[in-house]
């Protein structure tokens, strides 16, 4: 099982610390015999030039971005591992900004999704507030691209060293995220999605549907996977979606359409 570490902190500090604690708990879970490799990608060592904001990737495809650097590279990473933990530390109570510019130059998978086959778990550190500002935004940004998140953690750092009882519940929250993220792994099949998730289903496939013209790029993509199709339910045909929440998405996307139009 191939784990990629996205890390957005500019150094091997307190965050890349309890991503590799979950790494030895995983491998020590996982038993001999390596079940699981982990690479990490330290954003400030990737050549990740801010985006422009030309719009080529949104217009024409991403083919297009005129920043030729590790971009391409890093998404065929994302594609080669099985599960992705992204970590970032809190700054200025939010992500830092090297995740926000990878998250960026990323931008146009929030219109064209494809890691439904990956997990991903979600890994802050703090001094003392903020971590759940960057997880509900580290949250939407990966489950918008696809992903299956599976966990979250986010640890307070305040003082070197801390005190006993937060180091103790620091060490509980990374072992909770390690189970969980091999577990994910090891199962494989995706979870059923979520009411939100089926919700944004219905909303961007309203939207893509209807702006045809303003986007083609991506109308051609959510139309090739079959994803206009009428009666799809989600973007992934083997889970099951609960029909209420279907019934809810369908008629979302009918007040969209009308909206949009
Ligand atoms: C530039 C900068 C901004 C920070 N902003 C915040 C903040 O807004 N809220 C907070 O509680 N801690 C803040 N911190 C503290 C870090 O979140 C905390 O020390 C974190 O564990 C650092 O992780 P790292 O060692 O991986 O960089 C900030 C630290 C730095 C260097």
């Amino acid at each position: 099982m191939k784990v990629l570490v996205i890390m957005g902190s500019p150094r091997k500090g307190n965050t890349c610390r309890a991503v590799q604690r979950i790494e030895e708990q995983m491998r020590s879970r996982a038993g001999p015999g390596g079940e699981v490799t982990f690479t990490y990608l330290m954003l400030r060592d990737a050549d990740l030039r801010p985006c422009r904001g030309c719009f080529a990737c949104f217009e024409k495809g991403e083919e297009h971005c005129p920043i030729k650097d590790d971009a391409p590279a890093i998404e065929a990473q994302m594609h080669e591992a099985d599960g992705v933990i992204f970590a970032s530390p809190v700054y200025g109570m939010n992500v830092t900004g090297l995740f926000k510019t990878f998250v960026d130059r990323f931008a146009y998978i929030f219109h064209r999704p494809r890691f439904f086959d990956k997990k991903a778990l979600l890994v802050t550190t703090t001094g003392m507030v903020g971590a759940k500002d960057v997880l509900k935004y580290m949250h939407l940004a990966a489950t918008v691209w696809g992903f299956e998140v599976v966990h979250r953690v986010g640890l307070v750092t305040l003082a070197d060293p801390l005190p006993p009882a937060l180091a103790a519940e620091n060490e509980k929250k990374l072992a909770a995220a390690a189970d969980a993220f091999l577990e994910a792994l090891r199962r494989g099949q995706r979870r059923p999605p979520s009411f939100n998730d089926v919700l944004m289903f219905h909303g961007q496939r309203a939207t893509f549907a209807e702006l045809e013209t303003i986007f083609p790029v991506d109308y051609a993509f959510w139309k090739e996977r079959g994803w206009l199709e009428k009666g799809t339910k989600y973007f992934v045909k083997d889970v099951r979606v609960n029909p209420l929440y279907h019934l809810a998405g369908s008629v979302m996307e009918w007040f969209v359409r009308r909206q949009v139009r």
